[in-house]
């Protein structure tokens, strides 16, 4: 544990979030029913600042698409496979403290590969978001509709065969 104090907690507004920087990390601190939580500072989205965006109910709105986040676990609402990581929390002394725990083992990814191919787990670099099927070109369910033609919609004008020209029938 390294509890390593952040922000005083008056400076903690009930509708904005804090963002502090301890031991190289981005943290978004903001308030929970009344206490403060921490939050890693980076939606899994896109990676946008969450402390940039509204604080309501104990919930963070993420102001670069709208996710929601509880502070209180860091899950996303209505996105059950998306989290933020977030630290315990703690007022003071009139200081809000975050437990920061131990500083991740730094490895490079080719001494993960290598535990990966001895059958180590050894777990890869933080992955909060789980991979999720993307969808492109014509939805599925249309089949092979097609729009109808004008002469097919019952348009007037349109569509209807054209009188040959003389001289040429
Ligand atoms: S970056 Fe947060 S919702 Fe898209």
């Amino acid at each position: 544990m390294t509890w390593v104090r952040v922000l005083l907690a008056g400076e903690l507004s009930p509708t904005k979030a804090a963002r502090v920087s301890c031991d190289g990390r981005a943290i978004c601190v903001a308030l929970a029913d009344g206490e403060p939580r921490a939050l890693d500072d980076r939606c899994p989205h896109r990676e946008v600042a969450l402390s940039g965006g509204l604080v309501s109910d104990g919930v963070i709105t993420c102001p670069g698409h709208f996710r929601r986040f509880d502070l209180r676990t860091g899950r996303c609402l209505g996105r059950a496979w998306e989290q933020v990581v977030s630290y315990p929390c703690s007022i003071e002394d009139g200081w809000v403290q975050v437990d920061i725990g131990p500083a991740a083992p730094s490895r490079s990814l080719r001494e993960i590969l290598i535990a990966h191919a001895r059958g180590q787990d050894i777990g890869w670099p933080a992955a909060p978001m789980k991979p999720r099927p993307v969808r492109f070109g014509w939805p599925a369910h249309l089949g092979r509709l097609r729009r109808p033609g004008p002469a097919e919609r019952g348009l007037p004008g349109l569509g209807r065969p054209r009188a040959p020209l003389p001289g040429t029938a």
